[in-house]
């Protein structure tokens, strides 16, 4: 039948998806990588639902190839049979070990039929975890800085497996970026930490990532004048709908909802386009 990727997003079981959830339940068994998103599964199927695929933690292609075939003919019969799910944190799509099982199963199980379900992945997570906003326009790259490396160049960049923060925050600052680090974002194992002090992050964390931008990046965002207004003058009027004395968005009409709206429509995302 299926083998499903599910994706179970940063590591607290409210933020699977409400498809993943579906899909773990109605799977026969549900296959983890790892601790941490054993844990995770574990909040939605039984534990006797739960199958063992191990990888050695080593660089070496041949030994990998070799863990990847062997949890693939181990997985194949169970998805032929049934319905299985292999679970991995984030998104099965995004810097995932979930890309090798599905080569792996495509290239010696092609009779597996194969479904994703995407992941609320650390990429998206990290804005709202760290209170950093993309806003529209905005570029964001991400990359990976590995033991102590400082990969730089883009305005904004999301770094991923930072394990040697004080290392890599010196090479970030000589290029001229503002940095925040993220650990253990929404998961319920160990402490979370949002910190722009690298000493804070310095112990060892696989689960460490960066959110670096420019410090002289200037970004005029046409909403930024409620605040400028309210700042100045608290009773000057902000042209904002009755009612709204925190400059929430609150009735529709209003001076922000509109500014949405016409930004929705610039893109063909409102009522009219559908
Ligand atoms: C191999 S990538 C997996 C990404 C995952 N598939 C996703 O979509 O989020 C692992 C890296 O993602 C980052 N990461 C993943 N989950 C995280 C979390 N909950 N908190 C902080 N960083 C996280 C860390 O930098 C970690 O080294």
């Amino acid at each position: 039948m299926t083998l499903y990727g599910v994706g179970l997003g940063p590591g607290e079981a409210d933020l699977v998806t409400v498809r993943g959830k579906r899909v773990l339940e109605s799977c026969d068994v549900v296959y983890s990588p790892g601790r941490l998103s054993r844990s995770v599964a574990l909040e939605h199927v039984d534990d006797s639902k739960i199958g063992e695929v191990d990888f050695p933690m080593t660089r070496d292609e041949e030994k990998l190839r070799a863990a990847w075939k062997e949890a693939a003919a181990e997985i194949a019969p169970t998805a032929r049979d049934g319905d299985a799910a292999f679970v991995t944190l984030g998104d099965p799509n995004v810097y995932s070990t979930f890309g090798h099982l599905r080569r792996t199963i495509d290239a010696f199980h092609p009779e597996v039929d194969l479904e994703i379900v995407p992941g609320v992945s650390a990429v998206t997570a990290f804005t709202t975890a760290m209170g950093v906003e993309i806003e529209a326009g905005a570029g964001l790259a991400l990359r990976e800085a590995p033991s102590g490396a400082s990969p730089t160049g883009p305005d904004r960049l999301i770094l991923f497996k930072v394990t040697d923060a004080p290392a890599t925050h010196e090479g970030l600052i000589e290029a001229g970026y503002d940095v925040t680090y993220g650990r253990r974002l929404f998961m319920v194992q160990g402490d979370t930490i949002v910190t722009d002090d690298p000493a804070d992050v310095d112990e060892r964390d696989y689960y460490t990532l960066a959110y670096a931008e420019k410090e002289d990046l200037e970004v005029e965002q046409a909403t930024a004048a409620f605040q400028r207004d309210s700042d100045t003058d608290s009773s000057a009027d902000t042209e904002l709908p009755d009612g709204d004395s925190n400059g929430e968005p609150v009735a529709d009409g209003g001076k922000l909802v509109a500014l949405e709206r016409a930004e929705g429509c610039e893109h063909g995302d409102c009522e009219g386009h559908r």
